[in-house]
């Protein structure tokens, strides 16, 4: 038995650049590809979740830091910078420290998770609050790089960010030896979307797969630019990583949409919710709420027979439920405490 070397090491050849990269990683990838019991019954379909919550900072970003990152170190960048709903900077502020590198991350006031801020303040990040929302962060990183060529630009519309991200569709093709018929997840800034159809694309090219699944890409009802098909002014969601009104990567989020026969879809923050707890009362994973946007999508597509049974489905549920505590803890008051008596404990459980 091998020990997972980490996804650039795992997958080097069909990553752009990295032919003799030492890897700046912290062994990310390889996140288990969870068959869901309770989903599939209710779709009739095969269901299976991609927890990229197993990330080493709990979300997907790790994939694409881990190059991005060696990327940026191996062209002499002194700093990065990146604009973030939260876990892009948990994951910069991780990986730049590994990279030795400075890591300045641009946060929109007020509206990130509290695990998440605090993974950025113990990983080492320099923390900017900015009075504006996530597109107004990226639009201030980017003309910052722009301006200061040392320090680089670690969102996803840097390409090395995509290579690492696509690499979870080849870990699905890999271990369904097949691609699945449709591909659910959330989409928010569009980096992920366009990076798994990208793995998916080639590993298709060069006859791995003999099929591309339908890419089904779904947003928060208050943030849906690309469901109504223009920018969002002021995007408002309880999902706060997907609070995100002009999608940097709009047209490959299109492409891969169109190219699939895919589609996109809207979820409300009722619909979310809901599905955020049924995917940890029912699969036993916990992710956080705009991971179980994909979820609420899948049940909705089925639902209208976007879908039919008998498919096979893989949603990714991209980051951690442990990073939005204050969400999962909504409506729960204050909880009163028992004697330190068996009969108070039996009296709780309705045993006595
Ligand atoms: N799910 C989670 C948990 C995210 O953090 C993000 C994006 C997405 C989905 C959407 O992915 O942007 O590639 O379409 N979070 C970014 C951040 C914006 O700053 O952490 P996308």
């Amino acid at each position: 038995h091998t020990p997972w070397p980490g996804l650039i090491a795992a997958y080097r050849d069909r990553i752009a650049g990295a032919g003799d990269w030492e890897p700046v990683t912290l062994f990310e990838g390889g996140t288990p590809l969870v068959p869901a019991h309770h989903l599939s019954e209710l779709t009739g379909c095969e269901v299976y979740l991609k927890v990229e919550g197993a990330n080493p900072t709990g979300s997907f970003k790790d994939r694409g830091m881990t190059v991005a990152m060696t990327d940026a170190k191996y062209q002499g960048k002194k700093a990065v910078l990146c604009a973030s709903t939260g876990n892009t900077s948990a994951s910069a502020a991780a990986y730049a420290t590994r990279a030795g590198l400075r890591c300045a991350v641009l946060i929109p006031q007020g509206k990130i998770a509290m695990g998440k801020l605090a993974q950025a303040v113990m990983l080492g990040a320099e923390i900017i609050q900015v009075d504006g929302n996530f597109d107004d962060c990226l639009e201030l990183a980017r003309k910052v790089t722009a301006e200061f060529p040392e320090v680089g630009l670690v969102n996803s519309v840097n390409p090395a960010r995509i290579e690492g991200q696509k690499t979870a569709a080849f870990e699905i093709a890999d271990a369904l030896g097949k691609a699945p018929d449709v591909h659910v997840l959330p989409v928010g800034n569009a980096g992920n979307i366009t990076a798994y159809w990208r793995g998916y694309s080639e590993y298709y090219a060069d006859g791995i797969t003999t099929v591309r699944p339908r890419m089904l890409g779904v947003q928060a009802a208050g943030a849906a630019p690309l469901v109504n098909g223009a920018p969002v002014k002021n995007p408002e969601t309880i999902a706060t990583a997907i609070r995100i009104g002009a999608p940097a990567s709009w047209n490959q989020a299109v492409a891969a949409k169109e190219e699939s026969g895919g589609a996109f879809r809207a979820a409300t923050d009722d619909e979310i919710l809901a599905a955020y707890r049924l995917v940890a009362s029912k699969e036993s994973v916990f992710v956080e709420p705009a991971s179980a946007a994909s979820v609420a999508g899948l049940l909705a597509a089925r639902a209208e027979g976007w879908m039919e049974p008998g498919l096979t489905v893989v949603c990714t549920v991209t980051g951690n439920g442990l990073k939005d505590p204050d969400t999962a803890l909504l409506g729960i008051g204050e909880v009163q405490a028992i004697a330190v008596d068996p009969v108070a404990v039996a009296r709780e459980l309705e045993l006595a």
